[in-house]
């Protein structure tokens, strides 16, 4: 019987990766979308393609029901989750003296919250299996902070701290609970930014290039799998030596 793993916002950019790379490894995939798209009907191409299951679920990991009920929609279809990917995150930079709060709030609902929402409908379900693989994406900001993301690097810092208390909390149940950290992957997140400023970055990184998709996706299957049963509540970077 194949494993599970439910990966949020997993249509485009380092979601996708991961659940091309977690399908490509042998696991049925849940893959999480808001609005019904063609990223959404690729992605799903993809992972069939790799002749394992897929279910797509609707919904907005900022809203509690949302998940609780995705999370049924998982069990409905497979019986279990083995895997949960925290991914899905936004970002809404702006320097502090001109933050809205509406703006701060935001990036905390989906970012903290929305993890908080996934995990606790999910938990309960790894704690019967006695197995569980929870891998959180944080970001080097949450622990170096940048100047124009307090919100998001807040967000990110806090998912550090849910990590850790939460590893701590079920490590008895044989349920472990990482995070990443990357620093600049090539995204349409990162797409925002201008050429010359990715340049600069990309100079400032000891191993001179942003980041792909692939390097996250792949600690992501190193932490869900047997070889990773030693690890818990650790903060993995995936940044070239951007953070040490
Ligand atoms: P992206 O913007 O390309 O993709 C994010 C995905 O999350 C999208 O599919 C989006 O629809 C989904 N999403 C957003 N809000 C959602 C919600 N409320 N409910 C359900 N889905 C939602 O972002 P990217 O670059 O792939 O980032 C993935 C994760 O990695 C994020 O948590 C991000 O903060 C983190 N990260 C990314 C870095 C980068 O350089 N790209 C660096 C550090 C961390």
């Amino acid at each position: 019987m194949n494993k599970v793993a439910f990966i949020t916002g997993s249509t485009r950019g380092i979601g996708k990766q991961i659940a091309i790379t977690l399908a490509k490894n042998g696991y049925d995939v849940v893959i999480n979308y808001r609005n019904e798209n063609e990223d959404l009907i690729n992605t799903k191409k993809e992972i069939e393609a790799q002749h394992v299951k897929c279910l797509a679920v609707q919904g907005d990991i900022a809203n509690f029901e949302d998940c609780e009920r995705m999370l049924k929609e998982t069990i409905d279809k497979f019986g279990k989750i083995d895997v949960l990917v925290n991914n899905a995150g936004i970002t809404k930079d702006m320097l502090l003296m001109r933050m809205k709060k509406e703006d701060f709030e935001q990036v905390i609902d989906v970012n903290l919250i929305g993890t908080f929402n996934m995990t606790k409908n999910a938990i309960s379900y790894m704690m019967k299996a006695r197995f569980g693989r929870i891998i959180n994406l944080s970001s080097v900001v949450g622990l170096v902070g940048n100047a124009g993301q307090t919100n998001y690097s807040a967000s990110k810092a806090g998912i550090i701290g849910f990590t850790k208390s939460l590893a701590k909390e079920v490590a008895s149940r044989n349920i472990l609970v990482n995070a990443i950290a990357p620093g600049f992957i090539e995204t349409d997140m990162t797409g925002v930014l201008k050429e010359d400023v990715k340049e600069e970055i990309a100079k400032s990184i000891p191993l001179k290039r942003m980041g792909t998709v692939e390097d996250v996706a792949n600690l992501v299957k190193f932490l869900a799998s047997e070889e990773s049963s030693y690890i818990t509540g650790q903060v993995i970077h995936v940044d070239g030596g951007m953070v040490m």
